[in-house]
Formats: structure tokens, sequence, C-alpha cells
């Protein structure tokens, strides 16, 4: 096949055939399409787009390019759930727990930081001694043993979106409905899930900004995961905001560990046992959301979600007694604090470059071979609609390295836009994107 065909074909607005999909995803992996094509091919699809049947169809070429996780052992559904990504957006390390202590199996592989998000691999590497590396074979013994694990991609799961993937990091071709769709479902469907719960985040942190694109990026995903089989729903929900108050690996390990002591809630909460809920729905544990929603808090208040989460450090050979003590956890030597430029409401914030602070205090990497600093980030003082005064803290940096605080105080006071109106508040939960409906709150 003619690799210049295909690319005027998409660019003149056609529809690419299964055939050509398939070469499309096969070459990327075997690396036997050059980079330059690849590229020239992403680039015409975000321009034309994908129908339904060409994002499905690349999403299944692009899960057959690798192995298959094979989870048939364990008992019962397996539930699965993935965020688009965020900011403080530390939902998976409060819920896996929580759902498993109702007695669902959630085998999740989850990912590093991108760009502004964090990711739940390098939170859990900053807990002393946990490790995110498992073989299948062990994969699936602790999810039999003790109902959840969180581990890295195993193998060679989905090489075709590896290569595209890295491709349109450099290319300015990430946000794209049908890209996104097939390389985040390609993957949850290769990684062997029975059910899955997308978390389809929305506003100035997010992937996609706008609700309309994120509804649609929800959809798109939704159809293609019923389309393979799969129970899959999608909730929309808010990044107008960092979803818990703390940013950076360890902090949030130690919020998720505060939520399910019962020492915090908040946002990260709500959206946990949301999404939590319909993880049982969705495994056949509870009768609906509302059932749902009140194990998940049933297993908090009762401690059995902490409980749960410190046998999975301990079954992942990290230092459970965290859940106990969270000042064995990794801790910055300053904290500075952010003042507020002057008095007003806090209006709005620019979420993706709060996430960008983070990481240029080392809690995120700006290459790949950067190193981490498990315990920097910050701590948000305030929330959307909060009154502040001029010199109030806004939100406290955590650093190892003063030298870049200044730079990160101005980044800050620049990202939290400060007005004399108070301003409406924005929803938590946008929309409920189901195979059959799509429900807007
Ligand atoms: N996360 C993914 O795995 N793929 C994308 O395309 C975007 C976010
Ligand atoms: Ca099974």
């Amino acid at each position: 096949m003619n690799m210049v065909d295909v690319i005027l074909k998409k660019k003149a607005g056609g529809a690419l055939s299964p055939e050509e999909i398939r070469a499309f995803a096969r070459g990327a992996a075997d690396g036997s399409i050059p980079d330059y094509q690849l590229a020239a091919l992403l680039m015409a699809i975000c321009f034309q787009g994908m129908n339904a049947q060409e994002t499905a169809c690349l999403t299944m070429e692009m899960m057959r390019s690798g192995g298959v996780v094979d989870l048939s052992e364990i008992d019962g559904v397996c539930v699965d759930k993935h965020s688009t990504g965020g900011v403080g957006d530390t939902t998976t390390l409060v819920l896996v727990p929580l759902a498993a202590a109702c007695g669902a199996k959630v085998a999740k592989i989850s990912g590093r930081g991108l760009g502004h998000t964090g990711g739940t691999l390098d939170k859990l590497e900053s807990i002393p001694g946990c490790s995110v590396e498992k073989t299948q074979e062990q994969f699936v013994r602790q999810v039999q043993q003790i109902g959840c694990a969180v581990i890295g991609q195993t193998g060679d799961l989905c090489p075709a979106d590896k290569a595209l993937y890295a491709l349109r990091d450099v290319t300015g071709t990430v946000g794209c409905v049908p890209l996104i769709a097939s390389s985040i479902v390609s993957k949850k469907l290769a990684s062997g899930a029975g059910a899955i719960v997308l978390d389809v985040k929305t506003g100035s942190g997010a992937l996609m900004q706008t609700l309309e694109e994120s509804i649609a990026l929800a959809r798109a995903m939704v159809d293609i995961g019923s389309q393979a089989g799969k129970p899959i729903l999608a909730l929309v929900t808010g990044m107008d905001q960092p979803l818990g108050t703390h940013v950076g690996n360890a902090l949030e390990v130690k919020e998720a560990i505060d939520i399910l002591a019962g020492r915090a809630g908040g946002d990260l909460l709500a959206v946990s046992l949301e999404l939590g809920g319909r993880m049982l729905v969705a495994a056949g544990i509870a009768r609906d959301v509302e059932d749902g929603k009140a194990r998940m808090r049933g297993a908090l208040e009762s401690g059995a979600g902490l409980q749960k989460l410190g046998e999975m450090i301990a079954a992942q050979g990290g230092d459970a007694r965290v859940c106990e003590d969270v000042a064995l956890l990794p801790r910055a030597e300053h904290c500075i604090p952010v003042p507020a430029p002057r008095a007003g409401y806090v209006a709005r914030m620019d979420t993706t470059a709060i996430g960008y602070c983070a990481q240029d205090l080392g809690a995120g990497r700006k290459t790949k071979t950067d190193a981490i600093d498990p315990a920097v980030g910050l701590v948000m003082d305030v929330r959307l609609g909060d009154y502040v005064e001029e010199g109030q803290p806004l939100a406290t940096l955590h650093v190892n390295k003063p030298e870049l605080a200044a730079g990160a105080v101005a980044s800050m006071q620049a990202a939290i836009h400060i007005e004399e109106e108070r301003p409406a508040l924005p929803p938590l939960v946008y929309a409920a994107v189901s195979p059959t409906e799509t429900i807007r709150y």
C-alpha cells in the first residue's frame, strides 16, 4: 500500500478503508512507515477528522498491534476507571481501595505524568518502596488476593499507540477526538478490563477545554467500547480548578490518605464517589448509582478503604505505615506562601498553568528522562468563589530548590484570577454519557 495515497485521501477529506487503517496501525507499530508519513497522516486526521467506523477500526487495530492482558482467571467482573488527565486528580488512589473494599475487582494499568497532568504511577512511587512493575501473573494474583492492583503498562501493550503518541506529542496532534479516543480505548481494551468507567475532564486544566468537545470525546469513547462489547460509560467532570487541594506526587498521596482516614473531603472525594459508585454498578455489586455511592461511603466511614490502600501498598512492596503516619512520606524542605495580590473573589483559574507550576518545581518531567522530586508541589488554599484579602495565601508551594520559588509565586498569581464580582460556580459533573444517552446536568 502506498502511504502517500492514504495521506492524500485523508487530506482531501475521504474516509479511510479498514485495510488502509490496518496498514497505518501496523506500520506505526513495526516502524515500517517513516515518522514523516505518520506525522503527515496524523495532521490530516486532525484537520479532516474520522467518522465513527474509522475511529472504531483504528482503535481495534491499535489494540491488536500488541498483546492483550488476560484477566479471565479473576473471579467476577474486573472494572477499570480511566481519566483523560488533570491537575490534583487523585481519584484513582481514593476510589480504587474503596471499590475493592466493597468487593469489586480493580485491575488497573495507569500512566505517568504527561504535560501539566499528574500520573498515578509517579504518585505511587513516592511511597517508600512502592513498585508499579509486575508481571502479568503477579498482577492477576494480587487482584485475586486483595481485590486491586495499580501498575504500569506491561510488555507490548498497544505498540502502535506508543509510536503514534510519541509523535503526536511533538507534532501538535494530541488534541483531536478520534486520535485521543482510539489511543485511550485501545489501551483499555488491551488491558483486559471487563467494564470501563471513564472520567473525561473539561475546563482550563483538561485536554479538551470546551464542554462540547469533551462530550464529543466521551461519546466517541463510549461508542467504541460498547461496539467492542464492553459495558462502558463516561462522566464529564470539571477541571476548572485542581480537583483536590494537593498537587504533586507525595502531596497527592497524603491527600488520598487524609480522605480515606476521614480527615479531608471536598470535590476530590465527591468525584471519586460518583465514579466509584458507577464502577460498583458495572461490577454487578450495586443496584444503582445511589446504592453504589452509599456503599463507597460505607467503606470510607468504616476505615475499610484505608485498610485496603495499605494492603495494596504492602502487596506492591511499599511501606504501608504511611496510611497511619503520613509524615513517613517524602516532604519538601520549604513551604512558601503565594500571597493574593489584591482582595476579591477567586473567579477563574488557569489550571493548566497551575499544573505546569508544580512541574516546574520538580513534580513532573519536561523530558522523558527527567527525574522527578516526589516531595515537591503545591497545596491550594483557595477554591473558586472564595473571597480573599490582599496578602492572604492563595496556595502554598512545597519546594526543595528555593531559587525556583519566586518564579513559581509569580506564575501562581498569574494563574489565579481575582475579581470584584462573586463568580458563578462551575458544576462538578457536567454530563453522563452512556451507550444509549447523554445526560447534561
Ligand atoms: N491519554 C492517552 O492515553 N492518549 C491520548 O491521546 C490522550 C491522553
Ligand atoms: Ca472473570
